[in-house]
């Protein structure tokens, strides 16, 4: 454990003589961290602290957040520097292994990467078990959760070259199953992959292609997608990644395990945060209509959110979310869109919501989905598609944190306590004698 044992914090029980001294953990940057093990031995007491808001699970050394100041580093490295410079699979090889590749490190690893694209010819199979009108999330839960038990080989959790080839087959094959259950939703044939085409692009062209004709993919679409890609790679102990951490803290394989995080995803306060954006988007319909959304917005009995706002760690603003709209911008430049309606209409919604006290007492600011599903739209993808895109691009970051949990020394299977709020312990009543 890297925190040092110096500095402590000493909790007493009052009414007691009781105390606990529990050391202080400091990571390289960030708060310090309160080690509780001990607590429940020395007072007998749990911690509350319901999602998590409070409590560090795990040491990691791959992503760090500043909440406050709007940072997000991947292995030390800025967003903004990668998104900039990087390409998706530099990303992938950097969250993997700590340290950016030299250039053989790096043709070496996107060889292991494309080797593995094409999906066991069963799997085609599985599709057709899907009604055709499947939600593509659906059938990436499905199918990935399947591929355990087509790829025995990689099964064993404890042998380092297992994890990799299991890592490497993750990365590969999610945009060949992401692809496919678009082409099976629209009812075209199954694009096979292209190994001489790169990561993002091969999946535009598997997206896009049909047998019947050559396909060219459109070189500014492609770097979109890898930019995207590389904003969604990772984001430290989310939802989804805590999901797929504490599945692989039992010992599952990494198959069901991001098969896990890729439900976890699905859900709208998550993930499925980039296709309901663009759902509010439509239903608001107009800039005339922003005000009386907001003020259901801020009607706690309407249970209506502003999409695409607020962050459990970001309370300034989503450094992902202003590399997204600038890309935005361009994309739709590049593209000769002019004048996009729900371009125009998200960013009027935006600067009236940032000047709105409610958002500002809140310290609600946009996050990456408020403008992903704006370009991804732009780019040609049906809103369903927009959150497997998402679980494609983050798939390196929870295959990542399982490799970092298997190999750490202190995880433990993964079992949270309660506060137990229900019947005291009390005696089976007769089915005649209950009043
Ligand atoms: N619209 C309106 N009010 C909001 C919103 C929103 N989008 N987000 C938070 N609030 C309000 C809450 O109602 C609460 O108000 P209160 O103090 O008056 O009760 C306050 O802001 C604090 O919010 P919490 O719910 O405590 O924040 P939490 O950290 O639990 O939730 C979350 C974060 C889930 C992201 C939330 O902001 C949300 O639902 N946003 C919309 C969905 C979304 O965009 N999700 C994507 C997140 S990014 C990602 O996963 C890639």
């Amino acid at each position: 454990m890297s925190g040092s044992a110096k500095r402590s914090i000493t909790i007493s029980l009052d009414g007691t003589n009781k105390s606990s001294t529990l050391p202080l953990m400091d990571g390289t940057i960030g708060p310090a961290v309160a080690d509780i093990r001990r607590l429940y031995g020395d007072l007998g007491i749990f911690t509350y602290d319901p999602g998590y808001g409070a409590t560090a699970a795990c040491e990691s050394k791959i992503t760090y957040i500043d909440g406050d100041e709007g940072v997000l580093l991947y292995r030390g490295y800025p967003i903004e520097q990668l998104a900039e410079h990087s390409t998706f699979i530099e990303v992938a090889y950097l969250l993997m292994n700590g340290e950016l590749p030299k250039p053989t490190e790096l043709k070496e690893f996107e060889f292991g990467v494309l080797r593995h694209t094409m999906l066991h010819e069963q799997i085609r199979q599985f599709y057709n078990g899907f009604r055709r009108d499947a939600h593509p999330m659906a059938v990436m839960c499905g199918v990935v959760g399947a591929l355990s038990a087509f790829y025995h080989d990689s099964l064993d959790i404890n042998n380092p070259e297992s994890r990799r080839i299991s890592a490497f087959r993750l990365i590969a094959k999610m945009p060949t199953i992401a692809a496919w259950a678009h082409k099976y939703n629209i009812g075209q044939p199954f694009m096979y992959p292209r190994n001489d085409l790169g990561y993002a692009e091969n999946f535009l062209y598997m997206f896009n292609a049909v047998p019947a004709e050559p396909f060219k993919v459109n070189p500014i679409l492609a770097r979109a997608m890898d930019l995207i890609m590389i904003l969604h790679a990772d984001h430290e102990q989310n939802a989804s990644t805590s999901t797929v951490r504490l599945a692989g803290s039992t010992g599952a394989n990494p198959f069901a395990c991001i098969a896990a995080g890729i439900a976890s995803l699905w859900g709208p306060a998550h993930g499925g945060a980039n296709e309901a954006v663009l759902k509010m988007l439509a239903e608001i319909g107009h800039v005339r209509n922003i005000p009386e959304f907001l003020s259901e917005v801020k009607d706690k009995g309407s249970h209506t959110k502003l999409m695409g706002f607020g962050h459990r760690v970001y309370k300034n603003y989503d450094p992902r979310a202003k590399i997204i709209q600038k890309a935005c911008h361009e994309v739709l430049g590049e593209l000769g869109i002019k004048g996009d309606p729900l371009l125009d209409l998200a960013l009027e919604l935006e600067k009236i919501a940032l000047n709105d006290k409610y958002f500002v007492d809140r310290k609600l600011y946009p996050n990456v989905d408020f403008y992903s599903g704006i370009i991804l739209k732009a780019m040609g993808f049906p809103t369903s598609m927009f959150t497997a895109l998402f679980a494609v691009s983050r798939t390196v970051g929870w295959i990542s944190q399982w490799s970092e949990m298997i190999e750490d020394p202190e995880q433990r299977i993964g079992r949270p306590r309660q506060i137990y709020t229900g019947a005291a312990q009390r005696d089976y009543v007769t089915p005649g004698r209950r009043g």
